[in-house]
């Protein structure tokens, strides 16, 4: 049996795209593996902010992956930060890559874009998402789209530390990745990604909007002007956003939905969908409310960080031992 890895960081509010492309396999994965869940901290203070919204984030996004479903009994749920072997592999891992391949990173480009001076973190963050993984002997890892080019960093790495210090240290894992879902676009850009970052706020959706603000998005989601209800990425960016969004949620195919609403105009496939987000996310939203503030939550992090502890150490003896570091007789 594989076991599961994903993070999610703690910076501003968790979208449909973070449900929808990530959350959701968490829940999925957990009846038939043996699942570990991060609050990925470290990740997040690579762009700087105040502790007092860092903090508030970090329990946010413990309650939240509560409150979607995820079961502290069949997972274990903890903060990154809370594990100090996240660091040191992230260390041993930032020395086993090479500046080439981390400038190549996508990601980084794009938010060292147009910065005079970019914050090293930023920089060496992939070798840290490889340490998170690699940590836990980690096979699978449920994530959306856009962590594609890091996965296979992170699978390049392995093998490459294999290679050189023996094939006992890394167990190579896979990304996973959602048929509808892998990669939700914003709303009033279809042709960019719905991230947490978009200064306009009617580009996403966030898990704990109101039924109001969700109309809004919406009904005023950028689509086209043909009227047509068809899934064409390429011509109808808008619309295939929606119809992916809508089919993820209700698990009903594309095709069906095209089925569904030929001949029916914008207005009544946004109108449905609203209904469709609105009653998928109470009961998330409900659940949010009631665990965020309790000690239970706190519980929870606590003993999840010290199952996922005594894993990483277990492992950082190993990879110790085939670096040759520390004391030996
Ligand atoms: P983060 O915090 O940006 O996003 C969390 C998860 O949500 C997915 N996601 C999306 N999926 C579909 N459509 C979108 N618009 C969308 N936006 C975000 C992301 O792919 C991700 O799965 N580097 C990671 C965090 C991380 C991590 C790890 C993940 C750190 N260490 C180890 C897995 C394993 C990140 O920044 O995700």
């Amino acid at each position: 049996m594989s076991r599961v890895f994903s993070g999610i960081q703690p910076t501003g509010n968790i979208h449909i795209g973070n449900y929808l492309g990530a959350l959701k396999q968490f829940v999925d994965l957990q009846d038939e593996h043996d699942c570990i869940y991060c609050i990925v901290d470290h990740h997040a203070i690579t762009v700087p902010k105040s502790a007092e919204e860092l903090s508030e984030s970090i329990m946010n996004v413990a309650a939240l992956y509560l409150a979607v479903g995820i079961d502290p009994k069949k997972s274990i749920v903890f903060v990154q930060s809370d594990v100090p072997a996240h660091a040191e592999l992230g260390w041993i891992l930032t020395c086993s890559s090479t500046t080439g391949e981390l400038s190549r990173m996508t990601q980084f480009k794009q938010k060292s874009k147009e910065r005079e001076s970019v914050p090293t973190g930023l920089f060496t963050y992939p070798a840290l998402m490889a340490a998170d993984i690699l940590l836990y002997d980690t096979g699978i890892v449920p994530v959306g789209d856009d962590q594609k080019q890091h996965i296979e960093l992170t699978r390049d790495l392995a093998l490459r530390v294999n290679g050189k210090y023996g094939e006992d240290t890394f167990i190579v894992p896979e990304g996973r990745y959602m048929k509808s879902g892998a990669r939700v676009m914003s709303l009033v850009d279809p042709t960019s990604k719905m991230s947490k970052s978009d200064e306009n706020e009617f580009s996403r959706i966030s898990l704990m909007d109101t039924p109001a603000k969700i109309k809004k998005a919406i009904m005023r989601a950028t689509t086209d002007s043909d009227g047509i209800i068809k899934y064409d990425i390429e011509n109808k960016p808008g619309i295939s956003n929606l119809l992916s969004i809508y089919s993820a949620f209700t698990g009903k195919t594309v095709e069906a939905l095209e089925q569904q609403y030929d001949g029916a105009g914008y207005g009544t496939l946004k109108k449905d969908l609203v209904e469709v987000v609105v009653e998928s996310l109470a009961p998330i939203q409900e659940k949010y409310n009631e665990i965020r503030h309790s000690e239970e939550l706190v519980k929870i992090l606590k003993d999840g960080a010290e199952r996922a502890d005594a894993i990483a150490q277990e492992t950082m003896k190993r990879v110790k031992k085939n670096f040759g570091l520390g004391i030996r007789l």
